[in-house]
């Protein structure tokens, strides 16, 4: 599997040599900014597993690797919306190109499954009701054009050669082990310094929040007892604004209220996904973590690991919440 030095990936190579000893499982992984090798401490030394430094990008070690699986799950991704808003190009090499070589060299070996992990941003916006699975793609950031892109890459590798391809379309995802620039992460942390938590424009978009565990087991399910050729959507079914998010946040840590701090909207800011997850509900997965629980025991977990978080809040980290992050009156977001 590729990517699974980072937040989802790493949770799911954890679950997978938990649950399934019998599995061996190689990760390639380039460990960019928001990769982490020591998120695969816990199964470093597990007989079973293998680490590879390495680009998705890169043909020669691609095709080398992939004729020793036997299934391929592609987590590796550029994953953040503000960065992909910033420097789109690097979103389209990893998320397009590199999603093509995987697909390429997993069709010249043959193999049993290739399951690319997606998201409910392909959907784009939507005002009301949830997305299926049958619905259009209407990515509208670089970050979901690129995801959608990789996605018509997959459908054209199962129409074209017939292969048996699964894409996974997950919602917004919170836990351990996330680099703090997502939202609950950078809230999380911020308020543990008393730092301000910046709400973009007035706090009122919202997001269906999913634990990384549910998240990670929704995947398995997807791969182990999906039928190929499908889609499928990973939610858990809320719809949680940021203003909520960081009161959410301050009442775990029991921090004031005038932590919160309304700054410049994001560009083209998506107001709203929800997912119908039926399809696989109806494999017998279901979320087990509801928000309050699963908010209250990260809290705990960025308190306890701060050994872990502490060193990536410096250096790039801040050159990029500066230029990211902007006081209200810094001029409207362009019209999107
Ligand atoms: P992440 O940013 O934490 O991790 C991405 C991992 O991919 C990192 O370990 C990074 O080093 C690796 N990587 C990046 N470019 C690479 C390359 N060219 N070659 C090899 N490895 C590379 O991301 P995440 O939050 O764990 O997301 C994992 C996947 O799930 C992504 O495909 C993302 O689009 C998708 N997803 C994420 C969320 C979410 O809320 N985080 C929700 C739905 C779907
Ligand atoms: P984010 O965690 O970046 O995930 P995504 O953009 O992929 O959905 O953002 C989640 C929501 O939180 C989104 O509506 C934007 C908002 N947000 C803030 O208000 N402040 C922040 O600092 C961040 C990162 C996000």
């Amino acid at each position: 599997m590729s990517g699974g030095a980072g937040f989802i990936g790493s949770e799911f190579v954890r679950q997978t040599i938990a649950s399934h000893p019998e599995d061996s499982v190689i990760v390639l992984d380039k460990l960019t900014y928001a990769g982490n090798v020591h998120n695969l401490d816990p199964v470093a030394e597990v007989p079973s597993f293998r680490f590879v430094h390495g680009d998705i990008c890169d043909m020669e070690l691609v095709d080398t690797l992939i004729s020793d699986v036997d299934v391929v799950v592609n987590f590796a991704a550029e994953s953040h919306v503000d960065r992909s808003l910033e420097a789109p190009g690097q979103f389209i090499q990893t998320d397009v190109f590199g999603t093509f070589v995987l697909l390429e060299a997993a069709r010249r070996a043959g193999h049993d499954r290739f399951l690319q992990v997606s998201t409910d941003e392909v959907y784009g916006d939507i005002e009301l009701g949830t997305s299926s699975e049958g619905d259009p793609l209407r990515p509208r950031s670089p970050y979901s054009a690129s995801k959608a892109g990789a996605e018509l890459m997959v459908w054209a590798y199962r129409a074209s050669y017939g292969m048996p391809v699964i894409t996974t379309r997950g919602s917004n995802t919170y836990g351990p082990y996330q680099y703090p620039e997502k939202i609950i992460p950078l809230f999380i942390t911020n308020a543990i310094d008393d730092q301000p938590l910046p709400i973009y424009g007035d706090g009122s978009a919202v997001r269906d929040y999913l634990h990384v565990a549910d998240h990670a087991r929704g995947i398995d399910t997807a791969l182990r007892t999906g039928t190929p050729g499908e889609d499928y959507n990973v939610g858990f079914g809320g719809a949680t604004n940021g203003r909520e998010i960081a009161d959410l946040v301050l009442a775990a840590l029991d921090k004031p209220d005038s932590l919160k701090q309304h700054v410049r909207d994001r560009l083209g800011h998506d107001r709203r996904y929800a997912v119908d997850t039926a399809k696989l509900r109806s494999l017998g997965w279901r979320p087990e973590v509801p928000l309050e629980r699963g908010l209250r025991e990260t809290v705990a977990w960025y308190r306890a690991n701060e050994a872990w978080w502490r060193p990536l809040k410096s250096g790039e980290f801040w050159d990029f919440y500066r230029r990211n992050y902007k006081p209200l009156d810094a001029g409207a977001a362009r019209p999107s």
